[in-house]
C-alpha cells in the first residue's frame, strides 16, 4: 500500500473489523498458528534519557531505581528457560553502568542455554552493536517511536532522530534480526505520520514490529495528554501485518493495559508473538514506563501459565522453537 491508501484506511473506521480479519488471515497464511513467547527481563530501570512520555526518564525522581546484576540476570534467564522460553529479551533504560564488557559477558552466559537472545538497551555505536553480535546476540529491539521528525524532536529532548535511524541501519547491516515500532496516540501525532511509520517499517525491512498505544504517566510532562486509542493502535498493527506479511509482531503489554482482552484481540488481528515478563516480582512495579502495567504482582510461573491458557482458548498453540523470521523451524 502507498501513503494515500494507508492514510485513507486509517481515517475511515467503517471497515475496521474486515481489516482486522484480513490481517488475521495474512498472519495465518504467512507465519502460521503458532505463537512465539519471549521471556522479558527488565534488568535496570535507570535511564539517562528524557523521553517525554516515559516514566523512567531521568528527571523523574519519584522512581525507585534498581539494577539487577549479572548473576541475577543469568539466574532469571535460567528460570525462564526452565519455564520453556526459547527467547530471552534483555531490556533496560539507557544505563551506562552496563558497558560493552558487562553486556557481552551476560550474552555469552545466556547463550549457553541454547536460546535466542534479544537486546533492547537503547542507542549504541556501531562498534558496540558489533561486539554484541560477536558475543552471540541474535536480535535487537529499538522502536523508532515516530517517523515524524518534528514530533520526534519534541518528544525526545537532547536526542537525534538521525542517530536513531543510524542505529537501525547498523543493526540490519550487522545481521541482527531488527525490531522497531511506534507509539500510537502521541500528542500532535497525525494519521499521515502513522502511514509514514508503516512505510518506514517496510523501507528498512524490519524483522519485528512492536506497536503500542501511548499511555500518559503522572510523573512526565505529558501527564495531562489524552491516552492513545486501543483500536487505532490495533489498526496500525493490522496494516503492518498486511504490508509486511512474514515478520514477527508482538501483542504488546500496552495494548492489554488499555483493554483487558488486548493481547488476545491483537493475536487475532495480525500478531503472532507475546512477551511475558519473567523479571522477579520485587522489581516489576518499579519498571513503570507507563501506569497500569499488567502482571506487576505476578510471578514468572503465573504469567507463563496464564498466557498459555489464553492462547489455547483461541485455538492457537505455543511454538517450541526459537521463532526466527522466515525460518519457522529454528
Ligand atoms: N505509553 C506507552 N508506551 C510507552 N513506551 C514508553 N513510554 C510509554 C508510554 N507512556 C514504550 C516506548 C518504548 C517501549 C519500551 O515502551 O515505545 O520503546
Ligand atoms: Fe502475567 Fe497473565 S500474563 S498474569
Amino acid at each position: 500500500m502507498n501513503k494515500e491508501e494507508l492514510t485513507e484506511i486509517l481515517s475511515d473506521n467503517s471497515n475496521n473489523n474486515r481489516l482486522y480479519k484480513e490481517a488475521d488471515r495474512v498472519r495465518r497464511e504467512n507465519v502460521g498458528d503458532k505463537v512465539h513467547l519471549r521471556g522479558l527481563i527488565e534488568f535496570s530501570n535507570i535511564c539517562k534519557r528524557q523521553c517525554k512520555y516515559c516514566g523512567l526518564r531521568s528527571p523523574n525522581k519519584d522512581v525507585e531505581r534498581y539494577r539487577i546484576l549479572k548473576d541475577d540476570i543469568i539466574n532469571t534467564a535460567a528460570n525462564a528457560v526452565n519455564l520453556g522460553y526459547r527467547t530471552i529479551v534483555l531490556q533496560s533504560g539507557e544505563d551506562d553502568y552496563y558497558d560493552t564488557d558487562k553486556i557481552t559477558e551476560i550474552i555469552r552466559e545466556i547463550k549457553k542455554f541454547d536460546v535466542a537472545l534479544t537486546l533492547s538497551i537503547g542507542e549504541k555505536t556501531y562498534d558496540e552493536f558489533k561486539e554484541f553480535k560477536k558475543a552471540g546476540a541474535d536480535r535487537y529491539l529499538l522502536r523508532i517511536e515516530t517517523t515524524d521528525e518534528n514530533l520526534y524532536k519534541e518528544m525526545h529532548p537532547h536526542a537525534s532522530y538521525e542517530n536513531r535511524k543510524r542505529c537501525l541501519y547498523d543493526l540490519k547491516s550487522l545481521g541482527f534480526e531488527t525490531g522497531t515500532g511506534c507509539l500510537v496516540g502521541l500528542p500532535n501525532q497525525t494519521i499521515e505520520s502513522l502511514a509514514d511509520d508503516i512505510l518506514f517499517f517496510k523501507e528498512i525491512d524490519a524483522d519485528m514490529i512492536g506497536i503500542g498505544p501511548f499511555i500518559p504517566h503522572e510523573q512526565t510532562p505529558l501527564k495531562d495528554a489524552s491516552k492513545g486509542d486501543f483500536w487505532l493502535a490495533l489498526k496500525v498493527m493490522a496494516l503492518t501485518r498486511i504490508n509486511l506479511p512474514n515478520i514477527n509482531i508482538p501483542a504488546t503489554t500496552a495494548m492489554e493495559t488499555l483493554n483487558p482482552q488486548g493481547r488476545i484481540i491483537a493475536l487475532q488481528s495480525g500478531a503472532n508473538v507475546v512477551m511475558p515478563n519473567v523479571t522477579s516480582t520485587e522489581y516489576r512495579a518499579k519498571y513503570e514506563i507507563y501506569p497500569g502495567k499488567i502482571c506487576i504482582n505476578d510471578q514468572p510461573e503465573k504469567c507463563r501459565g496464564c498466557i498459555e491458557g489464553k492462547i489455547r482458548a483461541i485455538g492457537r498453540t505455543i511454538s517450541k522453537n526459537k521463532g526466527f523470521r522466515n525460518k519457522p523451524n529454528l
